[in-house]
Order: structure tokens, then C-alpha cells, then sequence
């Protein structure tokens, strides 16, 4: 916006809010030219290389790295939430087994709010507990869904190991070795928080409403189902199996544009460059691939990315990278994570900045007096002038 203009001159009607702040936040930093993405100060590619998801929790909740004594203590608080109402158990064991997890997540975190104690929490320091009670039963409630949608037993959570094992032995039944416990902090890691996304600004718009932190978060899982938003990951793992081989990527992608398909994985709302969580993820998504003796999964990938950008570059004018869906979906399958379970894996990250923004938004963290959210819509639908249309009752219309 110029000096002249005025707020009301600038054309931001159905663009997606995109390029547009509508509020202060200290939470990540999403640089889209660069291709950097910062949480509270620091770059994801050495926390996604060297720290754990608690350390991540911590930074986001409690706005920096913590200590070593800080570090152990919230470990032993998030330990304590490590459990699932039995109640929620059985309201699972209800829910049919060919429903979609996120659709089944998104049931249940109001179901966890009516358990808790005091949903309604009044203070930052209440809203802390409940997201630290979040982050700790979401990975619960995926890994119990399913078992029990394949005919197994709940596993029962284990104090002793690090989150991320913690969801994977409770998911497969069996401690993962340190390796994939390493590969799932990673992945948790560049999923916690990505400035106004989707899903947060869902978030946050709920918490405007001052509603209690369930039901922002219950309505931050159905923004991230969609397939624009984190339900990418999934999609892009069926491509990849439908296409089958390096042979036939031409074919697929060159069918799917012409047919105005989108090729997910691709493309980014803020990214002009490759995702810096892509960036990461697809070394790792090739060495997993070599390493399980798939290769040609990867393979296939690359030629998806590289075939994708000829083409947008040639039909639009467009320069298209990959976003962090496109690897981790190869990443997520690599340590045994059912493809329909990647977007479900996504919330077990998101779901820390989901909180983090919640507070930021409802308490007034990064601006003195936090506002309800309430844009305006211009009106362009039947006018039969100031009063509004004759009422016609029903025998007569
Ligand atoms: N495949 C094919 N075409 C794509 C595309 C993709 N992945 N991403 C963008 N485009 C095209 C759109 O069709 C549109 O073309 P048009 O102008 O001729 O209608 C144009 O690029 C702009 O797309 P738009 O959605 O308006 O803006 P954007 O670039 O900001 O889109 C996404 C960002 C993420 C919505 C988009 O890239 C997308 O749909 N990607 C696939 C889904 C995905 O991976 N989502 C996860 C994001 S982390």
C-alpha cells in the first residue's frame, strides 16, 4: 500500500487474505523469498537436525530453548499427560472404522474438553496445562485409532521414553529403535508452526471468539484436513504409487494439468522458493528410500518436481517448488506410518503452534488488547432496493 491509499482502496477481496497482516504475532517467522523458516528467533534446520519436539514445545509455549533443568521438567509434566480418558476410549471404540482419522480427531478433542476439568480456562498459565494436555493425548488418540480400526489392543503409554517414541510405541506396539524415534522428532518438528496458515488462522479466529482452546482446536484439525492445506501429504503419496514408475511421470503430470488437476505437494502460498522443511526432508526422504530398497519411490518423486516445473513454467509462466507434503509423505512411509494417518501425523506437530497461537491471540501476547476477528463481506447478491424484497407468502411464489 502506498502513503495515499487508503486501506479501503486496496483490492483485498477473494485473494485469501494473501499478503495481508492482519496481526502482530512472535511465534514463527515465514520468509517466502528466502525460503527461511524461524521459530521464536531460531531456524528450523538446526532444531529439526539436533532437537527433540519437547525442546520445540518449550520454545513455543514458553518462548525460548529451555535449560537442561527447565528441558527435564516440562518432560516429566508432559509425562503426566500421557494418558486417555477411559470414557474417550470407549467413545472411539464406537466411531466406524472406515471414518477419515482427521475426521475422528476432530470428534475427539471436544470429547477430551468434556473430560477435562475445567474447559473453560480463564488465564494463560490454565490454557498452557490444557495444550500440554493436547499435545500429549492427540498422539494417543491417532496411534488407539489405529489399533483399534485394525482389530488391536490399545497400547498404554509409557513415561520413560522421548514423545516422538512414545507415539510410535504406541502406534506399532514396539519401542522404535533411535533412528526412527530421531526421523519422527524431525518430522514433529517442521510441522509445529508456520506463521498464519490454514489451520492457525483457524485457531486463532476461534480463539478471538475468546471459546476455550478445544474448540480452536477441533476447528484447526477440519481447516488442516483439506486438500490444499495438510491433507497434500497423503494425496501425494497415492500419486506417487499411482504413477508407479520414472517412466510414466510425463504422462501423469502433463494428463493432470491439462485436465486443471493440481499436482499435490506442489506450490505454495508463500513460498517463492523451495520449502526450507523440504528442503530437509527430501535428503531424507532419498537416503530412507535407498536405505528400505525403494528407491524408485524417491525417483518418481523427483521426476514429479522437476517434470511439474517445466510445465507450469511453460504453460503459466510460473516458477513451482516442492512444500514440506511432498517429501514427508515419502519420509512418514518410510518409518511405517499408514499413508491415510500422514495429515493426522501433521496435526501431532501443528497442534503445538496451534496452542502457542491461541494464547498469543486470546491473551494479547504480541499486541496490548486482542480483538474478535469480524471482516467484512460485500453484499452482491438480489437487491430490490433499501427495504429489501416484497415478502411473497408461500401459496403465492
Ligand atoms: N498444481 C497445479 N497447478 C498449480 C499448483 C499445483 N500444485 N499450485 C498452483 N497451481 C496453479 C493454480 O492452478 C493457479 O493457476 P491459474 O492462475 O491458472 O488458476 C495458480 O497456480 C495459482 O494458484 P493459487 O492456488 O491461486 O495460488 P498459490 O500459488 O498461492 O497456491 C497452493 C498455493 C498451496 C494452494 C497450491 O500451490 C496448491 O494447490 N498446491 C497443491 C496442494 C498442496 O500441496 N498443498 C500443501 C501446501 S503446504
Amino acid at each position: 500500500m502506498t502513503g495515499q491509499e487508503t486501506s479501503a482502496q486496496v483490492e483485498t477481496k477473494n485473494i485469501g487474505l494473501r499478503g495481508i497482516v492482519v496481526a502482530d504475532s512472535t511465534i514463527s517467522r515465514v520468509d517466502g523469498e528466502k525460503g527461511i523458516l524461524i521459530y521464536r528467533g531460531y531456524d528450523i534446520a538446526p532444531l529439526a537436525r539436533e532437537g527433540t519436539f519437547e525442546e520445540v514445545v518449550h520454545l513455543l509455549l514458553d518462548d525460548d530453548l529451555p535449560k537442561a533443568a527447565e528441558l527435564e521438567a516440562l518432560r516429566h509434566e508432559l509425562a503426566g499427560y500421557r494418558n486417555l480418558p477411559e470414557a474417550a476410549i470407549d467413545t472411539l471404540r464406537t466411531l466406524p472404522k472406515e471414518a477419515a482419522t482427521m475426521d475422528v480427531l476432530q470428534a475427539m478433542v471436544p470429547v477430551l474438553a468434556m473430560h477435562d476439568a475445567e474447559p473453560e480456562a480463564a488465564g494463560p498459565e490454565e490454557c498452557r496445562r490444557q495444550a500440554l494436555g493436547l499435545i500429549c493425548r492427540l498422539p494417543l488418540l491417532v496411534a488407539a485409532r489405529e489399533r483399534l480400526r485394525s482389530g488391536l489392543e490399545v497400547v498404554a503409554a509409557r513415561q520413560d521414553l522421548g514423545h516422538a517414541a512414545n507415539f510410535l510405541y504406541t502406534l506399532h506396539g514396539e519401542v522404535p529403535d533411535r533412528e526412527k524415534a530421531a526421523i519422527m522428532d524431525t518430522i514433529l518438528i517442521l510441522h509445529a508452526d508456520h506463521g498464519f496458515n490454514a489451520s492457525t488462522f483457524t485457531a486463532r479466529q476461534i480463539a478471538s471468539t475468546r471459546a476455550h482452546l478445544h474448540a480452536a482446536v477441533a476447528g484447526a484439525l477440519g481447516s488442516l484436513s483439506g486438500a490444499l492445506h495438510g491433507g497434500a501429504n497423503y494425496r501425494v503419496f497415492r500419486m506417487l504409487r499411482e504413477i508407479g514408475s520414472v517412466d510414466k511421470v510425463e504422462e501423469y503430470v502433463t494428463r493432470a494439468l491439462d485436465n486443471k488437476e493440481r499436482i499435490m505437494g506442489m506450490g505454495h502460498a508463500v513460498y517463492k522458493v523451495t520449502d526450507p522443511r523440504a528442503e530437509i526432508l527430501g535428503p531424507m526422504a532419498a537416503a530412507l528410500a535407498a536405505k528400505a530398497g525403494r528407491p524408485e519411490l524417491y525417483e518418481i518423486a523427483e521426476e514429479v518436481r522437476r517434470v511439474t516445473a517445466v510445465e507450469m513454467r511453460r504453460r503459466k509462466g510460473r516458477e513451482i517448488h516442492a512444500n514440506v507434503d511432498f517429501f514427508s509423505a515419502i519420509v512418514n512411509a518410510m518409518i511405517d506410518i499408514p499413508p491415510d494417518m500422514f495429515t493426522p501425523v501433521f496435526a501431532l506437530g501443528r497442534v503445538a503452534g496451534w496452542c502457542a497461537h491461541y494464547i498469543e491471540e486470546r491473551f494479547g501476547g504480541a499486541r496490548a488488547k486482542p480483538v474478535l476477528y469480524r471482516p467484512r463481506a460485500e453484499y452482491v447478491g438480489r437487491y430490490c432496493g433499501p427495504e429489501g424484497c416484497a415478502w411473497t407468502p408461500l401459496e403465492k411464489r
